[in-house]
Protein backbone atom coordinates (compact mmCIF):
# COMPACT_ATOMS: atom_id res chain seq x y z
CA UNK A 1 0.00 0.00 0.00
CA UNK A 2 1.39 3.49 -1.24
CA UNK A 3 1.81 5.71 2.19
CA UNK A 4 -0.95 8.51 1.77
CA UNK A 5 0.88 12.13 1.89
CA UNK A 6 0.05 15.69 1.90
CA UNK A 7 2.69 18.19 0.76
CA UNK A 8 3.01 21.23 2.73
CA UNK A 9 5.09 23.74 0.17
CA UNK A 10 6.20 27.14 -1.04
CA UNK A 11 6.44 26.21 -4.41
CA UNK A 12 9.47 27.27 -5.49
CA UNK A 13 11.35 25.50 -7.90
CA UNK A 14 12.85 22.60 -5.32
CA UNK A 15 9.63 22.15 -3.97
CA UNK A 16 8.04 21.60 -7.51
CA UNK A 17 11.24 19.29 -8.25
CA UNK A 18 9.77 17.63 -5.08
CA UNK A 19 6.14 17.13 -6.21
CA UNK A 20 7.31 15.78 -9.10
CA UNK A 21 9.49 13.05 -7.67
CA UNK A 22 6.45 12.19 -5.35
CA UNK A 23 3.77 12.01 -8.41
CA UNK A 24 6.17 9.47 -10.38
CA UNK A 25 6.96 7.24 -7.16
CA UNK A 26 4.54 4.20 -5.92
CA UNK A 27 5.66 4.33 -2.64
CA UNK A 28 3.22 6.95 -1.97
CA UNK A 29 -0.02 8.85 -2.87
CA UNK A 30 -0.16 12.51 -2.62
CA UNK A 31 -3.69 13.14 -1.38
CA UNK A 32 -3.33 16.95 -1.61
CA UNK A 33 -0.62 19.66 -1.67
CA UNK A 34 -1.21 22.91 0.82
CA UNK A 35 0.30 26.29 0.15
CA UNK A 36 2.69 28.28 2.37
CA UNK A 37 4.73 31.79 1.71
CA UNK A 38 8.20 31.31 1.79
CA UNK A 39 9.71 31.30 -1.57
CA UNK A 40 7.02 33.32 -2.96
CA UNK A 41 3.70 34.53 -1.03
CA UNK A 42 1.12 32.21 -0.40
CA UNK A 43 -1.23 33.28 -3.49
CA UNK A 44 1.28 32.87 -5.86
CA UNK A 45 2.40 29.16 -4.57
CA UNK A 46 -1.16 28.17 -4.62
CA UNK A 47 -1.03 29.01 -8.14
CA UNK A 48 2.36 27.26 -8.62
CA UNK A 49 0.66 24.51 -6.89
CA UNK A 50 -1.91 24.41 -9.44
CA UNK A 51 0.12 24.98 -12.22
CA UNK A 52 1.98 21.81 -11.01
CA UNK A 53 -0.87 19.13 -10.60
CA UNK A 54 -1.99 20.30 -14.48
CA UNK A 55 1.33 19.79 -15.88
CA UNK A 56 1.92 16.75 -14.07
CA UNK A 57 -2.01 15.64 -15.54
CA UNK A 58 -3.06 14.98 -11.91
CA UNK A 59 -5.46 18.24 -12.01
CA UNK A 60 -8.04 16.12 -9.27
CA UNK A 61 -5.31 16.74 -6.70
CA UNK A 62 -6.59 19.10 -4.10
CA UNK A 63 -4.70 22.58 -3.60
CA UNK A 64 -5.02 23.94 -0.28
CA UNK A 65 -4.57 27.57 -0.25
CA UNK A 66 -2.26 28.22 3.54
CA UNK A 67 -1.74 31.10 6.02
CA UNK A 68 -0.55 34.58 3.90
CA UNK A 69 1.70 35.52 7.13
CA UNK A 70 4.00 34.02 9.81
CA UNK A 71 2.03 33.00 13.57
CA UNK A 72 3.39 35.81 15.01
CA UNK A 73 5.95 38.02 13.32
CA UNK A 74 6.05 39.62 10.34
CA UNK A 75 7.06 37.93 6.80
CA UNK A 76 9.99 39.40 6.31
CA UNK A 77 9.95 38.87 2.32
CA UNK A 78 10.10 36.03 0.03
CA UNK A 79 12.96 34.26 -1.87
CA UNK A 80 12.48 35.89 -5.30
CA UNK A 81 16.17 36.44 -5.54
CA UNK A 82 16.30 32.19 -5.40
CA UNK A 83 13.61 31.40 -7.39
CA UNK A 84 12.76 34.00 -9.65
CA UNK A 85 10.04 36.31 -9.76
CA UNK A 86 7.36 34.18 -10.52
CA UNK A 87 8.84 31.35 -7.76
CA UNK A 88 9.58 28.76 -11.00
CA UNK A 89 12.50 30.45 -12.08
CA UNK A 90 10.67 33.19 -14.43
CA UNK A 91 10.29 30.79 -16.72
CA UNK A 92 6.13 32.32 -17.05
CA UNK A 93 4.25 29.58 -16.95
CA UNK A 94 0.95 29.58 -18.04
CA UNK A 95 -2.01 30.55 -15.82
CA UNK A 96 -3.07 27.01 -14.15
CA UNK A 97 -6.78 26.23 -15.19
CA UNK A 98 -7.72 25.06 -11.69
CA UNK A 99 -8.89 26.41 -8.54
CA UNK A 100 -7.86 25.99 -4.70
CA UNK A 101 -9.82 23.28 -2.34
CA UNK A 102 -12.84 25.42 -0.50
CA UNK A 103 -11.56 24.43 2.42
CA UNK A 104 -7.86 26.53 4.08
CA UNK A 105 -4.67 24.60 4.30
CA UNK A 106 -4.73 23.87 8.16
CA UNK A 107 -8.44 23.04 7.78
CA UNK A 108 -7.52 20.37 4.87
CA UNK A 109 -4.76 18.94 6.79
CA UNK A 110 -6.98 18.37 9.77
CA UNK A 111 -9.90 16.91 7.95
CA UNK A 112 -7.68 14.71 6.08
CA UNK A 113 -5.56 13.28 8.78
CA UNK A 114 -9.25 13.16 11.18
CA UNK A 115 -10.74 10.95 8.47
CA UNK A 116 -8.00 8.57 7.91
CA UNK A 117 -6.35 7.70 10.99
CA UNK A 118 -3.09 6.46 11.22
CA UNK A 119 -2.58 6.97 7.44
CA UNK A 120 -1.25 9.91 6.80
CA UNK A 121 2.36 11.17 6.79
CA UNK A 122 2.83 15.25 6.66
CA UNK A 123 5.34 16.42 4.54
CA UNK A 124 6.42 20.04 5.15
CA UNK A 125 8.72 21.51 3.03
CA UNK A 126 7.97 25.25 3.56
CA UNK A 127 7.59 27.20 6.73
CA UNK A 128 5.43 25.07 9.18
CA UNK A 129 2.67 27.98 10.00
CA UNK A 130 -0.09 25.84 8.35
CA UNK A 131 0.66 22.58 10.63
CA UNK A 132 0.44 24.85 13.93
CA UNK A 133 -2.63 26.18 12.75
CA UNK A 134 -3.89 22.47 12.08
CA UNK A 135 -2.40 21.78 15.42
CA UNK A 136 -4.42 25.05 17.14
CA UNK A 137 -7.61 23.75 15.70
CA UNK A 138 -7.38 20.00 15.84
CA UNK A 139 -5.07 18.91 18.50
CA UNK A 140 -5.58 15.28 17.97
CA UNK A 141 -4.30 15.23 14.79
CA UNK A 142 -0.87 14.24 17.05
CA UNK A 143 -2.10 10.87 17.79
CA UNK A 144 -3.93 10.38 13.79
CA UNK A 145 -0.78 11.12 11.85
CA UNK A 146 1.92 8.35 10.93
CA UNK A 147 4.60 11.24 10.56
CA UNK A 148 5.97 14.59 9.57
CA UNK A 149 8.74 14.42 7.88
CA UNK A 150 10.17 17.89 7.18
CA UNK A 151 12.75 20.03 5.01
CA UNK A 152 13.91 22.46 7.67
CA UNK A 153 16.49 23.26 10.26
CA UNK A 154 20.28 22.65 10.78
CA UNK A 155 21.34 20.61 13.27
CA UNK A 156 25.27 20.07 12.88
CA UNK A 157 25.72 22.57 9.82
CA UNK A 158 25.35 25.99 9.70
CA UNK A 159 21.70 28.03 8.11
CA UNK A 160 21.38 28.93 4.68
CA UNK A 161 19.58 32.39 5.63
CA UNK A 162 22.39 33.03 8.01
CA UNK A 163 24.86 30.96 10.31
CA UNK A 164 21.87 30.03 12.59
CA UNK A 165 18.98 29.62 10.54
CA UNK A 166 17.47 27.58 7.79
CA UNK A 167 15.23 29.35 5.60
CA UNK A 168 11.71 27.49 6.30
CA UNK A 169 12.29 27.67 10.12
CA UNK A 170 13.66 31.20 9.79
CA UNK A 171 10.39 32.63 8.31
CA UNK A 172 8.35 31.39 11.30
CA UNK A 173 10.52 30.01 13.75
CA UNK A 174 7.29 29.88 16.63
CA UNK A 175 5.35 27.41 14.32
CA UNK A 176 8.82 25.79 14.04
CA UNK A 177 9.19 24.99 17.83
CA UNK A 178 5.33 24.13 18.15
CA UNK A 179 5.97 21.38 15.94
CA UNK A 180 9.22 19.97 16.72
CA UNK A 181 7.54 19.58 19.93
CA UNK A 182 3.88 18.70 19.44
CA UNK A 183 4.31 15.52 20.68
CA UNK A 184 3.71 13.89 16.96
CA UNK A 185 6.67 11.59 15.21
CA UNK A 186 8.79 14.32 13.51
CA UNK A 187 12.30 13.63 11.32
CA UNK A 188 14.35 16.46 10.18
CA UNK A 189 15.47 16.74 6.37
CA UNK A 190 17.61 19.38 7.45
CA UNK A 191 20.94 20.95 5.95
CA UNK A 192 22.92 18.55 7.08
CA UNK A 193 21.93 16.22 4.37
CA UNK A 194 20.15 18.43 1.97
CA UNK A 195 23.02 20.34 0.98
CA UNK A 196 25.22 17.11 0.60
CA UNK A 197 23.19 15.89 -2.21
CA UNK A 198 24.23 17.89 -5.34
CA UNK A 199 22.88 17.62 -9.03
CA UNK A 200 25.32 18.60 -11.25
CA UNK A 201 24.45 20.86 -14.44
CA UNK A 202 25.57 17.27 -16.49
CA UNK A 203 22.87 15.29 -14.03
CA UNK A 204 19.85 17.64 -14.71
CA UNK A 205 20.64 18.04 -18.75
CA UNK A 206 20.47 13.95 -18.64
CA UNK A 207 16.84 14.22 -16.83
CA UNK A 208 15.98 16.88 -20.08
CA UNK A 209 17.90 14.57 -23.00
CA UNK A 210 16.32 11.14 -21.36
CA UNK A 211 12.84 12.25 -20.08
CA UNK A 212 9.87 13.78 -21.09
CA UNK A 213 7.61 16.90 -20.18
CA UNK A 214 8.04 16.65 -16.74
CA UNK A 215 12.26 16.53 -17.21
CA UNK A 216 12.01 19.20 -19.34
CA UNK A 217 10.12 21.64 -17.27
CA UNK A 218 12.79 20.70 -14.19
CA UNK A 219 15.59 21.66 -16.45
CA UNK A 220 13.90 24.88 -17.18
CA UNK A 221 12.85 26.23 -13.81
CA UNK A 222 15.74 25.08 -12.76
CA UNK A 223 18.10 27.24 -14.80
CA UNK A 224 17.55 30.18 -12.43
CA UNK A 225 18.42 28.47 -9.33
CA UNK A 226 21.02 26.87 -10.42
CA UNK A 227 22.70 30.14 -11.11
CA UNK A 228 21.53 31.65 -7.82
CA UNK A 229 23.83 28.79 -6.29
CA UNK A 230 26.73 29.76 -8.99
CA UNK A 231 26.28 33.41 -7.86
CA UNK A 232 26.14 32.80 -3.72
CA UNK A 233 28.41 29.76 -3.13
CA UNK A 234 30.19 29.17 -6.10
CA UNK A 235 28.77 25.43 -6.77
CA UNK A 236 28.09 24.41 -10.54
CA UNK A 237 25.04 22.42 -9.30
CA UNK A 238 22.18 22.50 -6.88
CA UNK A 239 21.71 21.44 -3.21
CA UNK A 240 18.80 19.04 -3.35
CA UNK A 241 16.75 20.55 -0.09
CA UNK A 242 12.82 19.27 -0.77
CA UNK A 243 13.39 16.06 -3.22
CA UNK A 244 15.21 14.85 0.00
CA UNK A 245 12.01 14.90 2.48
CA UNK A 246 10.35 12.97 -0.28
CA UNK A 247 13.32 10.26 -0.71
CA UNK A 248 12.85 10.02 3.18
CA UNK A 249 9.66 8.93 3.12
CA UNK A 250 10.34 6.50 -0.06
CA UNK A 251 13.51 4.86 1.40
CA UNK A 252 14.36 5.91 4.32
CA UNK A 253 17.24 3.44 4.27
CA UNK A 254 18.93 6.21 2.36
CA UNK A 255 19.86 8.24 5.69
CA UNK A 256 21.39 7.67 8.92
CA UNK A 257 19.81 9.75 11.84
CA UNK A 258 20.59 10.61 15.34
CA UNK A 259 17.52 11.23 18.07
CA UNK A 260 17.44 13.90 20.13
CA UNK A 261 14.91 17.17 21.47
CA UNK A 262 14.82 20.20 19.42
CA UNK A 263 14.14 23.54 20.53
CA UNK A 264 13.70 26.62 17.85
CA UNK A 265 14.90 29.97 18.98
CA UNK A 266 12.84 32.64 18.95
CA UNK A 267 14.46 35.42 19.87
CA UNK A 268 17.63 37.50 19.57
CA UNK A 269 20.98 36.93 17.33
CA UNK A 270 20.19 33.09 16.71
CA UNK A 271 16.33 33.16 15.80
CA UNK A 272 15.69 30.04 13.75
CA UNK A 273 18.39 27.77 15.04
CA UNK A 274 16.82 24.31 15.51
CA UNK A 275 19.16 23.27 18.39
CA UNK A 276 19.40 19.95 18.81
CA UNK A 277 20.05 18.27 22.47
CA UNK A 278 22.59 16.18 21.70
CA UNK A 279 23.13 14.36 24.86
CA UNK A 280 21.89 11.35 26.62
CA UNK A 281 20.78 12.49 29.72
CA UNK A 282 21.49 15.30 32.22
CA UNK A 283 20.99 15.77 35.75
CA UNK A 284 18.75 19.04 36.08
CA UNK A 285 15.75 20.02 34.01
CA UNK A 286 15.73 22.86 31.52
CA UNK A 287 14.20 23.61 28.11
CA UNK A 288 14.98 20.83 26.18
CA UNK A 289 13.69 18.24 29.11
CA UNK A 290 10.00 17.92 27.64
CA UNK A 291 10.91 17.75 23.94
CA UNK A 292 9.84 14.37 22.05
CA UNK A 293 13.10 13.38 20.35
CA UNK A 294 13.06 14.09 16.67
CA UNK A 295 14.47 11.84 14.26
CA UNK A 296 17.22 13.89 12.83
CA UNK A 297 18.84 13.60 9.29
CA UNK A 298 22.40 13.53 9.56
CA UNK A 299 24.18 11.27 7.07
CA UNK A 300 22.66 10.48 3.62
CA UNK A 301 23.77 8.18 0.44
CA UNK A 302 23.86 10.89 -2.19
CA UNK A 303 24.37 8.69 -5.36
CA UNK A 304 21.80 6.54 -4.49
CA UNK A 305 19.44 9.34 -3.95
CA UNK A 306 20.37 10.85 -7.47
CA UNK A 307 19.73 7.29 -8.80
CA UNK A 308 16.33 7.20 -7.21
CA UNK A 309 15.47 10.55 -8.01
CA UNK A 310 16.65 9.71 -11.83
CA UNK A 311 15.02 6.67 -12.35
CA UNK A 312 11.75 8.28 -10.96
CA UNK A 313 12.22 11.74 -13.23
CA UNK A 314 12.85 9.38 -16.32
CA UNK A 315 9.33 7.44 -15.64
CA UNK A 316 7.19 11.14 -15.63
CA UNK A 317 4.98 12.15 -18.51
O1 LIG B 1 16.33 26.04 2.92
C1 LIG B 1 15.78 25.32 1.86
C2 LIG B 1 14.28 25.40 1.89
O2 LIG B 1 13.87 26.76 1.75
C3 LIG B 1 13.59 24.66 0.77
O3 LIG B 1 12.36 24.16 1.23
C4 LIG B 1 13.37 25.74 -0.26
O4 LIG B 1 12.32 25.42 -1.13
C5 LIG B 1 13.05 26.92 0.60
O5 LIG B 1 11.69 26.86 0.98
CA1 LIG C 1 10.32 24.66 -0.09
Amino acid sequence: MPKKIIIDTDPGVDDAMAILFAFNSPEVEVIGLTTIFGNVTTDLGTQNGLRIVELAQHPQIPVAHGSDRPLYIPLDGIADFVHGHDGLGNTNQPPPAGQPDSRSAAQFIVEMVMSNPGEITLVPIGPLTNLALALAIEPKIVQNVVDVVLMGGAATVNGNVNPAAEANIAHDPHAADLVFNAGWPVTMVGLDVTEQVIMEEAYLRGLKDNGGRSAAFIWDITRFYQNFHFQAIGLEGLHTHDPSAIAYVIDPSLFTTIQGGIRVITEGVATGLTLLDRRPEWPNTHAWSHSPKTNVCVGVDAPRLRQLYQERILRAT
